[in-house]
């Protein structure tokens, strides 16, 4: 309660393919948020991707939201943000920072926020929850919004099995990847993604990973931003011809995810990636584990 926090919040992808603005899965690459009282307000940019960190505070997502939390008598702050979720798109870069600073502020300030509280103020602000609610609460976690309020689940991700990201050199933004979809959805395509999103989580639950295959694709969303993707429809076949159980965008893209058995995850890697350089010009690739905790507080770094 002395001002000071840092936080560790993992990296998600939302969609898992049927799952449109739903489903949300938390992946062990972490960013972490560290708050202290200082003479001015003050980033620091660390980390593998500390050239993404926006250095303004006024334009800092992690920042503007430990602000929007922080009692308004409190003085300066310098945050030392350490970056290391690629921050392309797909992997919940922006969720990562909102959630860092919410869990910081509510943190350092003694506030006493439950998670409820927490996931409905970090959905306000990205405004939409898959992505939040799993680096908020870690795993898989399903979302439902109705008028009143947001209704989140946390449900047991498999932990036999492997995740593969790939990240190609090419930048869709969300607003775009957004815009691109339709307003109204025909009936069809909205039965046949309802029974792929259940099926999604009765084929985990189950252990029958096979279905994952179907419970993967999808009608809503991935058809139309294909074409912002040209790494989209090759490589998920690319991933499904090298074992892996499905395949999908990560969010609104540009980044794909695999979910794949763990000993056929590097070759599933490769072969996404080599459709990913030929679709653009160079693409990084991660092989990772859903993430079981969410955002974390730790003890702050001793002051020097
Ligand atoms: N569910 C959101 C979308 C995720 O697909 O637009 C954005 O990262």
């Amino acid at each position: 309660m002395n001002g000071r926090a840092r936080v560790s919040v993992p990296a998600s992808s939302g969609n898992l393919g049927a799952g449109f603005d739903v489903f949300g899965l938390a992946i062990d690459l972490r960013d972490e948020y560290e708050f202290e009282p200082d003479t001015r307000d003050a980033i620091e940019p660390l980390g593998k991707y500390l050239k993404h960190v926006p250095r303004d505070p006024r334009r800092n997502l992690a920042f503007r939201a430990f602000r929007s939390l922080a009692p308004v008598t409190a003085g300066p702050f310098k945050l030392s943000a350490t970056r290391e979720i690629p921050p392309q798109g797909g992997l919940g870069g922006s969720a990562s920072a909102i959630v860092g600073g919410l869990v910081a502020a509510n943190h350092a300030f003694g506030l006493g926020l439950d998670n409820d509280e927490l996931l409905h103020r970090a959905n306000e602000i990205e405004g939409h929850p898959d992505n939040v609610a799993a680096a908020l609460l870690g795993g898989l976690v399903l979302t439902v919004q109705t008028d009143e309020s947001l209704h989140a689940v946390r449900v047991p991700f498999p932990s036999d099995i492997g995740i593969v990201v790939v990240v190609p050199g090419y930048h869709v933004p969300t607003a775009r990847a957004r815009a691109v979809l339709p307003v109204d959805v025909s009936r069809s395509d909205a039965v046949a993604n309802l029974g792929r999103a259940a099926m999604f989580v009765a084929a985990l639950q189950t252990g029958r990973y096979a279905k994952l295959r179907v419970a993967t694709q999808d009608f809503l969303h991935q058809p139309y931003r294909a074409e912002l993707n040209p790494a989209l429809v090759p490589g998920v076949r690319a991933a499904l011809d090298a074992g892996a159980y499905g395949a999908a965008l990560s969010g609104s893209g540009p980044t794909l995810i695999a979910l794949a058995p763990k000993n056929h995850t590097m070759r599933v890697a490769g072969a996404m990636a080599d459709v990913a350089i030929e679709s653009s010009s160079g693409c990084e690739t991660y092989v990772a584990n859903a993430a079981e905790t969410g955002a974390t507080a730790i003890e702050p770094a001793a002051s020097t």
